[in-house]
């Protein structure tokens, strides 16, 4: 099996491939699509990161492609569509840069606590000012935490560790952690917190929900964190709540519009304000992250080819059995309509062919059945399978 690794993808995703066999080359830069298609032709296993595109021309002409590992969150650069109709199996590593982000915001709800932002230009403007005005310690400031995910929940945790007291509002049910608290609406959650920062997700109705109104509603000298999704949040909104002093100073990570490449000019209502921090979206931007993320989506790669476990996919039903040390087992991607189960185990016992175990899931237009059967079966069997009209593809894993 041949695997191509492409945008410098961590070196330790070559290390979990290889030691499962697969032949892997690795690029350091994103391809085109006319790399893509010449290069393409013998490859099984494709991983790429944010940069290259996979439109559906390039997944319809890779005829041998099985799985495409995204090494990285988003899987917007891949037309998935185009992968389910081809029965390849889409990865990504949606958590793997979760601390990444909660350490980056802690250090920014420290700095701006204690004024450094303003600090640091002034020492960097020759100013000599050592009052303590305006500058606070967090313990038992309130951390308000709009979205309690993975990233808000670990937040929370570690907020409370260094003394902060923990509100938070998530739109579904969720747990409190520790001390935390959890508010009833959003708006309780601005009134009452110091510090509200927003970690909620991608989905589309979260576009623009975090303007004027809100921004009004928090208590006066409150600071504002956004490392989630820059389109939830009115920037100029923003900037009139800091140029008028109601706010007290603001982080921002994630913008509506960003810049394609490094070096490209970064345009935004917020630039030139001292008690802002900015940061080019790098809020999962870390070597451990990138490792993690190397680890992780070959490992699901790896998963997916040997023991046909599509846990985690971006686009397959979630399926795994235990790793099969003897005997065959057969991977069915099929579309999802009835009768196909019935007739996949029709053709096995037409053959003879005992099944020692079964699974089947579907998830929208798909159907996936992992079948493990003993060793002795005749090599028609996989023809007829792959003959049914519903089959998308059929895969044998020894
Ligand atoms: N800055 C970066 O580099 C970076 C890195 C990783 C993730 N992110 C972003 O951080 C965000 C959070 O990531 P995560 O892994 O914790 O996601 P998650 O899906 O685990 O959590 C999101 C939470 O937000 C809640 N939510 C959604 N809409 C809401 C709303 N309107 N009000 C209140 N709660 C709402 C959901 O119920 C969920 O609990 C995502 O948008 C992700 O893309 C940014």
């Amino acid at each position: 099996m041949r695997a191509l690794l492409l945008e410098n993808v961590h070196p330790d995703a070559v290390a979990v491939l290889t030691a499962a066999g697969v032949e892997v080359e690795s690029a350091e830069r994103a391809y085109d699509e006319t790399e893509l298609l010449a290069a393409l032709p013998g490859v099984e296993l494709l991983g790429i990161r944010s940069k290259t595109d996979l439109p559906a021309s390039v997944i319809a002409a890779a005829a041998e492609l099985v799985a495409v590992g995204a090494f990285c969150i988003g899987t917007n650069q891949i037309a998935v569509e185009a992968a389910n109709a081809r029965g390849i199996a889409v990865f990504n590593a949606p958590f793997s840069n979760t601390r990444s982000v909660v350490e980056l915001a802690i250090a920014e709800i420290v700095a701006l606590t204690r004024g450094l932002t303003r600090k640091n230009a002034d020492m960097h403007a020759g100013v000599w000012d050592k009052s303590a005005e305006g500058a606070h310690e967090i313990r038992s400031r309130r951390l308000g935490i709009v979205g309690y995910g993975n990233i808000g929940a670990q937040l929370s945790v570690l907020a409370e560790a260094l003394g902060m007291q923990v509100l938070f509002y998530d739109t579904a049910d969720k747990l409190a952690l520790g001390n935390a608290r959890r508010c009833a609406s959003l708006d309780e959650l601005l009134e009452n917190a110091d510090v509200v920062t927003l970690h909620v997700d991608g989905r589309a109705t979260n576009r623009d929900i975090f303007g004027d109104e809100q921004f009004s509603r928090m208590r006066s000298g409150a600071l504002f964190l956004n490392l989630s999704r820059g389109f939830v949040v009115d920037h100029h909104a923003l900037r009139a709540h800091l140029e008028s002093g109601h706010l007290a100073g603001a982080a921002v990570d994630v913008f509506p519009t960003e810049p394609k490449g490094r070096g490209d000019e970064f345009v935004s209502e917020l630039r030139g304000l001292p008690n802002v921090i900015l940061t080019p979206h790098i809020g999962g931007s870390t070597e451990e992250a990138q490792q993690d993320i190397g680890r992780y989506v070959a490992g699901k790669m790896r998963d997916y080819v040997v023991e046909g476990s599509t846990t985690m996919s971006v686009n397959l039903p979630h399926l795994a059995l235990p790793p099969r040390p003897d005997g065959h087992r057969i991977a069915h991607l099929h579309h999802n309509v009835p009768g196909v189960l019935a007739a996949i185990n029709g053709t096995l016992a037409e053959h003879k062919v005992n099944i020692e175990a079964q699974l089947l899931g579907t998830r929208g237009d798909l159907g996936y059945v992992l079948t493990d059967v003993a060793v002795d079966y005749p090599p028609v069997v996989l023809d007829e399978l792959s003959a049914m009209d519903e089959t998308v593809r059929v895969r044998l894993l020894s």
